[in-house]
């Protein structure tokens, strides 16, 4: 298949990151996490977030959310997020499956969430027949290609914490987002606020992995228990690991979510210059692209460079581009695309 727009899901392992599975591959070493690359791994990431913080890894963004949330939130309780949440829409119905917790969904502006939705749904604090607030989730950057402002977190996390309650932030991006508003990812999570932490790998070049952090070690104490039940403890968790190390190392991180946002910014001006006659729906601030299509030209589009058709009823299509995407993909994409609109 031709490099596409679908998902930064689609694109293929970093070759640094390929070449770090294959230099662990050397003998015995030990299993579920106690092997040196897990060590290292998780010292990288304390350099990123400070010594204090407790990391465990999973295979997938889902179970990070999912195996965090449940570890901070008891069933009787309520997890805030948007109506366009991954948490929401697109995890089979696993936060509530796992967790137990009513997740109240709040509509989305710009993808994010404002505090204003959730002040009246804080009344019934302390009634026994409610659900109690226990969760705010916000998604950075956002599934519309968004971002918050750092004040936006620091808002969110203040009240969080003023009214008794979490922030978890699903960083399935969290590289694009840091990368976009030039911040340290310390910064841009732990120092605002935020309380658990989805570090995405996967979407960034890697080949299967996200990781978990907690910045309150006692909010951690029942997770590693929670990942065994939950089926995400990985035996031979060197190989997670080692991918973990080199997309720490030398910046790797930092390199493909730039360019994957400088892509999708060489997109979007494309499309602008090239196609006035297309609107673009969303703020373009990390690695996605949002446009309105003619129905019609939509399939022979997507036969030659696939993409999702994000709302079916108003043809909004998401381009999104990846750490592998290149200037002509783009460049060729325009071209085809301004076939189609003749
Ligand atoms: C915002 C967001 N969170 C989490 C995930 C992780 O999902 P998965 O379980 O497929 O790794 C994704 C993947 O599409 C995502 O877009």
């Amino acid at each position: 298949m031709n490099r596409s727009f679908a998902s930064d899901n689609f694109a293929p392992v970093h070759p640094r990151i390929m070449q770090a599975i294959i230099d662990c591959n050397e003998g015995h070493q030990r299993a579920y996490g106690a092997d040196e690359m897990t060590q290292e791994a998780v010292r990288l990431f304390q350099e990123e977030f400070g010594n204090d913080c407790d990391v465990y890894f999973v295979f997938n963004g889902t179970a990070a959310n999912v195996l965090g949330l449940k570890t901070i939130a008891h069933s009787h309780q309520t997890v805030f997020c948007s109506n366009v949440a991954h948490i929401n829409v697109d995890e089979c119905g696993a936060p509530e499956n796992y967790t137990g917790c009513k997740l109240i969904v709040l509509p989305e502006q710009n993808g994010k969430i404002s505090i204003e939705h959730i002040r009246p749904y804080l009344v019934d604090r302390g009634v026994q027949h409610r659900s109690q607030p226990k969760v705010i989730s916000i998604t950075q950057s956002t599934e519309l290609g968004t971002l918050y402002s750092p004040e936006e977190i620091r808002a969110i996390a203040d009240f969080a914490h003023a009214n008794g309650m979490l922030l978890h932030m699903d960083g399935a991006r969290i590289g694009n987002a840091a990368a976009a508003l030039k911040m340290p990812l310390r910064a841009l999570t732990r120092d605002l606020g935020v309380d658990l932490l989805s570090f995405g790998g996967t979407k960034n070049g890697m080949m299967f992995g996200e990781a978990v952090i907690f910045f309150d070690r006692s909010l951690s104490k029942e997770f590693p228990y929670i990942r065994k039940q939950g089926m995400q403890l990985a035996s031979k968790m060197r190989y997670l690991s080692a991918q973990f190390v080199a997309l720490l190392s030398d910046g790797l991180w930092l390199k493909n979510a730039s360019h994957a946002n400088a892509m999708a910014q060489l997109l979007y001006r494309r499309v602008e210059e090239e196609l006035p006659q297309i609107p673009l729906t969303r703020q373009v601030e990390a690695n996605a692209v949002f446009a309105l299509l003619p129905k019609e030209t939509i399939p022979a589009l997507q036969e030659h460079t696939f993409f999702w058709v994000w709302d079916d009823a108003k043809g909004e299509v998401r381009w999104m581009t990846s750490w592998d995407t290149q200037p002509e993909d783009v460049e060729q994409f325009i071209a085809v695309v301004k076939q189609h609109m003749k």
